[in-house]
């Protein structure tokens, strides 16, 4: 069975001209100790679904479909139950390691409360598995720096206290919203293959999203692409990579490609992502797309299976073009 089994996901919001849809039927499953990164530009809805999955979003969102850890309907979980799933089974890496930690409190002190709270430790015990966590995650002289507040570590330092308070209690998922934005391309590169490499050994199921679908694809099995709310093309990282089946996937690919490529001047995909108050109607990429026919805009593409390699698992592509096999 899946760790995680999103169906059908809608994250709405009421506005002055109605209720307006910021995620927008979602589906999709990982299992234990797999991976999924998730792309896509500014505004696609990967925060929302990360925040709809951890039971964070603010009290006005309206949210629809299901959500199941481990077969258990996180949807409609009363708040207290959910507590008691985040830290736990549930786990988060935000972007600003800074806000996410009490100032006034010892790292220490926050991971060995964690520990206090989920797995009923003594503060000894707890204290003693702070240092280890801490080491863990490659910060020297643990016994020292556990007794240190958040101001006294560097960014790179302050996000490994975080992926050691979000793995302490072995979580069955742990989600990374763009975990590493804020940190130089070096220290991103290790942060991001410790969460990597910490996840596989413990067994939890890891979501990273970014906008840098280069890095994503060296990070994780699976990948997702993410548009105006809804699932453009998912599979496993290189099929994706090397066959991308969707126009939008593709011109993604094409900004990364000039990118690192150094040559020519750098492409970036014509047009802007829509407003959610107002998407095209049809496929909400069809008005940027190079190879849009006239039913685009009138008529949803859903979400299909496109066999590639004998025996390898779906990939998924929402697109009415029919794929070259
Ligand atoms: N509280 C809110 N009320 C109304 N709309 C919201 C709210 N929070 C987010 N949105 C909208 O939801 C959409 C998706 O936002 P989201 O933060 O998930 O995007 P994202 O893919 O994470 O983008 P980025 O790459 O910039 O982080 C955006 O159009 C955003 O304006
Ligand atoms: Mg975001």
């Amino acid at each position: 069975m899946s760790v995680l089994n999103v169906s059908r996901l809608k994250v709405s919001y009421p506005s002055r001209d109605g209720v307006f849809d910021v995620v927008r039927g979602l589906s999709f499953e990982l299992d234990e100790a797999d991976s999924l990164g998730i792309a896509g530009e500014s505004g696609s809805g990967k925060s929302q679904t990360a925040l709809a999955i951890m039971g964070l979003l603010p009290d006005n969102a309206r949210v629809s479909g299901s959500i199941r850890l481990d077969g258990q309907e996180l949807l409609g979980e009363s708040e207290q139950d959910l507590d008691r799933l985040r830290g736990k089974s549930l786990a988060m890496v935000f972007q600003d390691p800074l806000s996410a930690l009490n100032p006034y409190m010892t790292v220490g002190r926050q991971i060995g409360e964690v520990l206090e709270l989920h797995q009923g430790m003594s503060a000894k015990e707890a204290a003693r598995r702070s240092c280890e966590l801490l080491q863990m995650t490659g910060i020297d002289e643990p016994g020292r720096r556990s007794k240190a507040y958040p101001h006294q570590f560097s960014g790179g330092q302050r996000q490994r206290i975080l992926i050691a308070m979000a793995l302490a209690c072995g979580p069955r998922l742990l989600i990374a919203d763009e975990p590493t934005t804020a940190l130089d391309v070096t220290v991103q590169k290790k942060i991001l293959e410790l969460l990597r490499s910490l996840c596989q050994e413990i067994g939890t199921a890891l979501i990273l999203i970014s906008h840098d679908l280069a890095v994503l694809s060296g990070m994780c099995r699976n990948l997702m692409i993410m548009y105006a709310g809804m699932e453009m093309e998912r599979g496993l990282s290189e099929q994706v990579l090397l066959q991308a089946t969707h126009p939008y996937t593709a011109a993604l690919l094409r900004t990364l490609e000039d990118l690192h490529g150094g040559a020519g001047p750098l492409s970036v995909i014509p047009g802007e992502p829509p407003d959610m108050r107002n998407p095209p109607g049809g496929c909400p990429f069809h008005p940027r797309c190079t190879e849009v026919m006239p039913h685009c805009s009138e008529v949803i593409p859903r979400p299909r299976p496109v066999k590639r390699i004998a025996g390898a698992q779906s990939q998924w592509v929402a697109c009415h073009l029919e794929p070259e096999q």
